[in-house]
């Protein structure tokens, strides 16, 4: 599992290192991954809520430092993965030059702004040898524009229904050989029934789902999926927020769906946690 999560930010670091995407670990086939994501053009403006975590100094300019997605949840909180914030990611304490970029479509453009990040919350209950409870909240240093927020699925909710269409939205690599992409995407998928996903990932090297605190999501003929480069970033269905991207095997195998942290868990985890503070209105985020 650990390995899996390593591997997906070791490439970032060496795209940044040498200016050229490098494929370095992942010895799966081309043809295996070949129609990943299956994603579409997306313009910002269809989902405002979706943001980039971005670091010129740790990852390079060509992409504005893209290495992560995001979700604003609320006007100074923006949601992600926690293993995007890991030591061996960001450092510790993070770089200063962490920050979050909002409506900008093309990484290429000055289009949106770059805002700075105030302070940055890793759920204490985060496994990075089992996945669990892989999300953070960074609180910024200002509100983002009103209006580009989502709403958070609590447990319950409709959209977490077995079948229901959801779309995942990333800047991530759209090829499974680190074609990263430098303007938005999204992909359709389904959320599927967690026996299913328990099916595809029993334990083991491909790594163990929990319904607790995961939700999965794909095609039964694979094709359409999150990839490297989209962790953190959001899953939404129904209008709401039901996932963050987390992890998989490959991306868009058909017996592998993409793995997503359960929003509802963070839902129940922010309403007793410090790091709910930006998400009450009127709190003072620091
Ligand atoms: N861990 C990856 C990242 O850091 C996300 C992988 C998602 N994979 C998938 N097949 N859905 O960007």
């Amino acid at each position: 599992m650990r390995g899996r999560i390593v591997r997906a930010l070791a490439r970032p670091l060496v795209m940044a290192a040498v200016g050229v995407a490098i494929p370095l670990l992942n010895a799966a086939p081309a043809t295996a991954d070949s129609v990943v994501v299956g994603g579409f053009p997306v313009d910002v403006s269809q989902s405002p809520w979706t943001v980039a975590l971005a670091s010129r100094d740790l990852f390079g300019g060509t992409r504005a430092g893209q290495f992560c997605g995001g979700v604003a949840v609320a006007p100074t909180a923006v949601l992600t993965a926690a293993h995007c914030l890991g030591r061996d990611v960001v450092g510790a304490p993070p770089t200063p030059d962490l920050k979050v970029i909002t409506g900008r479509t093309d990484l290429l453009s000055d289009q949106g702004k770059e805002i700075a990040v105030r302070s940055v919350w890793v759920n204490p209950g985060y496994d990075s040898s089992t996945n669990g409870g892989d999300f953070a909240v960074l609180t910024l240093a200002e509100p983002l524009p009103s209006g580009a927020v989502v709403p958070m699925a609590g447990a319950g909710d409709p959209a977490y229904t077995p079948g229901t269409s959801a779309t995942v939205y990333g800047w991530g690599d759209t090829d499974g050989n680190g074609a990263y992409a430098h303007s938005l995407r999204g992909a359709r998928v389904h959320v599927l029934p967690d026996a299913r996903c328990e099916r595809a990932y029993p334990g083991g090297g491909d790594g163990t789902y929990a319904a607790e605190t995961m939700l999965c999501a794909g095609e039964t003929t694979g094709g359409r999926d999150a990839c490297q480069g989209d962790s953190g970033g959001p899953l939404v269905a129904q209008g709401r927020l039901i996932g963050l991207v987390s992890w998989g095997n490959g991306c868009g195998r058909a017996d592998s769906p993409g793995v997503y942290t359960r929003v509802s868990e963070v839902v129940r985890t922010l309403s007793r946690a410090d790091g709910a503070k930006a998400l009450r209105p009127g709190a003072d985020a620091t």
